[in-house]
């Protein structure tokens, strides 16, 4: 084993180890040249002819000049990646017609010239991200023309010329994100018709033009998140016939044209978290059929219309988290037959209608923490037979008779590890407790007096003449309200508040264990629900 191992290692080194000379501060691997010493103060002049790729990382040339490289013709890819490259000689990047890839990364220039790149006809990848570029001279792409990804992130660009992509028709992905553009020329991507990718987040954008997507019809994904967008125009996405994906959080757009989506018959992802939504024009999502995933968390909506997802019936993840909904229409999520995942946390739900998750059968995950919910109805999620996940923490759960469905489903089907932070915020003498943790029979319903008579289950047997003068809560079962349990603990509540609980214990009294004795007790309770007076006798029988 160890002797293999040892000749595998050598032979790798072999391979990949210098092979011919190489210049100091550089490694060479076949035809790959890496240099990466920060003393490199020029580029070396016996890079090895048949190199095709090249690689500076923080060497300290700020300069380079004309043809730099052309001593290795067959070069494809060059890579400056954090240098202190700053100045270029016309054609910089001559004499090398087999370039395909040309990346310079963190360096601290702020313009550029067209002649620079003169002679790249068939660099197809160009990447100038995170250097110091404030603007680009319009025919700064003019030999260019076989780019297909152009990457500009990370710049301080400010505006760019309406002519500036005009070379660049076999463009694929362009991205313009972490820069400080705050308008965009109606016609600038015109040009660009076989885009698919566009990345403008992180910028400054606070409107957009008309038609400033108006040509992009092979555009897959758009990225316009992170930007001080306060209005959409109706038609802006209208010829985005392709569209996949598209990111609109982090913006400001505080209401949306009703049909501004309605081209979008391909979207699959659409995030518009982090706005400042208070409510969802009627149809707004209505033709997008293979919406997979949706995010409208962190806005400020109170309602959400009845049919608002009326037709995702490829929905797998819905986040409305973080909102101010106080009620949903028991019908919103009837079409929603694959949603997988549906996030309703931190919002103002103080109760949900039984049938409302009722047609979600895929269902797997539900979060409902943070909100005023004190119970869930029975049976709401009897049809979710996929769903063993609810986050049910922060919401004053009412720990009584009406919390014994939700109770009984957790203890089936949910982790019991899951929802340890979920406490009880009543009644006062369950406040605080843990709700998974409790006892069934410790869900006892307040009893109103005045509905009907009740008898306590376990006394009335014996005294059959004294009923009491207390009813039950609404649907609730009389014998839901006094529990008994096998240690002789026996519960009654009422609901007022000073006659609440009447809690009696039989235990052997210390210093005489196993002896026989009677006891009795009397108590007289006093309140504004009336008065009880409550006998107890407690016979027990000898050892
Ligand atoms: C460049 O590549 C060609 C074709 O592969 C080859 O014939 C030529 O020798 C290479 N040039 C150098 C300087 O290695
Ligand atoms: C950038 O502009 C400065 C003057 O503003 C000029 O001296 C320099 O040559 C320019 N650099 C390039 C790469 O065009
Ligand atoms: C989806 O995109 C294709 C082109 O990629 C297009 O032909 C088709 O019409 C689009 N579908 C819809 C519903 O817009
Ligand atoms: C659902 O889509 C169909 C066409 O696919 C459309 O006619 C209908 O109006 C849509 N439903 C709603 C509620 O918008
Ligand atoms: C929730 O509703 C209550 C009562 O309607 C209101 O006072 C409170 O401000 C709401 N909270 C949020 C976060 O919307
Ligand atoms: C469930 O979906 C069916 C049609 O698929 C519909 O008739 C029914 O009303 C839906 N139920 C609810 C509660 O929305
Ligand atoms: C104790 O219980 C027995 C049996 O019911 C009864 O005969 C007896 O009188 C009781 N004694 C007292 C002191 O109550």
């Amino acid at each position: 084993m160890l002797p293999r191992a040892w000749l595998l290692w050598a032979s790798l080194l072999l391979l990949a180890g210098p092979a011919q000379a190489c210049p100091v501060g550089c490694d060479c691997f076949v035809q790959e040249v890496f240099c990466s010493d920060e003393e490199l103060a020029a580029i070396p002049p016996d890079i090895p002819p048949h190199a095709t790729n090249i690689i500076f990382v923080e060497t300290s040339f700020t300069t380079l000049g004309t043809r730099a490289f052309s001593g290795s013709p067959n070069l494809t890819k060059l890579v400056f990646l954090n240098t202190q490259l700053c100045h270029f000689g016309p054609e910089a990047f001559g004499g090398l017609p087999g370039l395909e890839d040309l990346e310079i990364t963190g360096s601290a220039f702020s313009n550029l010239s067209a002649d620079i790149f003169s002679g790249l006809g068939l660099l197809g990848k160009f990447t100038l991200n995170f250097n110091k570029l404030e603007a680009l001279p319009e025919d700064l792409f003019m030999h260019l023309s076989a780019l297909e990804s152009l990457q500009l992130q990370g710049n301080r660009l400010q505006t760019l010329p309406e002519r500036l992509f005009r070379p660049l028709t076999q463009l694929k992905s362009l991205d313009l994100a972490q820069n400080r553009l705050a308008q965009l020329p109606e016609g600038l991507f015109h040009p660009l018709t076989s885009l698919q990718s566009l990345k403008l987040s992180n910028n400054a954008l606070s409107g957009l033009p008309q038609a400033v997507f108006g040509r992009l019809g092979s555009l897959r994904e758009l990225f316009l998140d992170s930007n001080a967008l306060s209005e959409l125009p109706p038609a802006v996405f209208s010829r985005l016939l392709s569209l996949e994906t598209l990111w609109l959080q982090r913006n400001a757009l505080g209401h949306l044209p009703p049909t501004v989506f309605s081209a979008l018959g391909n979207l699959t992802f659409l995030n518009l978290q982090g706005n400042t939504l208070r409510t969802l024009p009627a149809g707004l999502f209505a033709l997008m059929p293979h919406l997979a995933g949706l995010s409208l968390s962190h806005n400020q909506l109170d309602t959400v219309p009845e049919d608002a997802f009326a037709n995702l019936s490829s929905l797998t993840s819905l986040t409305l988290s973080h909102n101010a909904i106080t009620h949903l229409p028991a019908s919103i999520f009837r079409d929603l037959g694959e949603l997988v995942k549906l996030y309703l946390g931190s919002n103002n739900l103080t109760a949900l209608h039984p049938a409302l998750f009722q047609n979600l059968s895929k269902l797997e995950l539900l979060s409902l923490s943070r909100n005023q919910l004190t119970t869930l109805p029975q049976g709401i999620f009897d049809t979710n037979d996929n769903l063993f996940n609810v986050a049910l923490h922060g919401n004053p759960w009412q720990c009584d008779c009406h919390l014994a469905y939700l109770f009984s489903w957790l203890r089936q089907y949910s982790d019991r590890f899951f929802n340890i932070q979920t406490y009880c915020a009543g009644p006062a003498y369950l406040k605080g407790q843990v709700v998974p943790a409790l006892q069934e029979e410790q869900l006892v319903c307040p009893v109103a007096r005045d509905r009907f008579g009740f008898l306590a289950p376990g006394l009335d047997d014996r005294e059959p003449g004294a009923s009491w003068d207390l009813a039950v809560e609404g649907e609730v079962a009389p014998s839901r309200c006094t529990y008994s349990n096998p240690e002789g603990t026996v519960m009654l509540a009422c609901d007022e508040a000073r006659c609440r609980w009447l809690h009696l214990q039989l235990s052997p009294r210390q210093g005489s264990p196993g002896l026989a004795y009677n006891a009795s007790a009397e108590w007289d309770l006093r309140s504004g629900c009336g008065s009880v007076r409550v006998t107890v006798s407690i016979q027990a029988l000898g050892p």
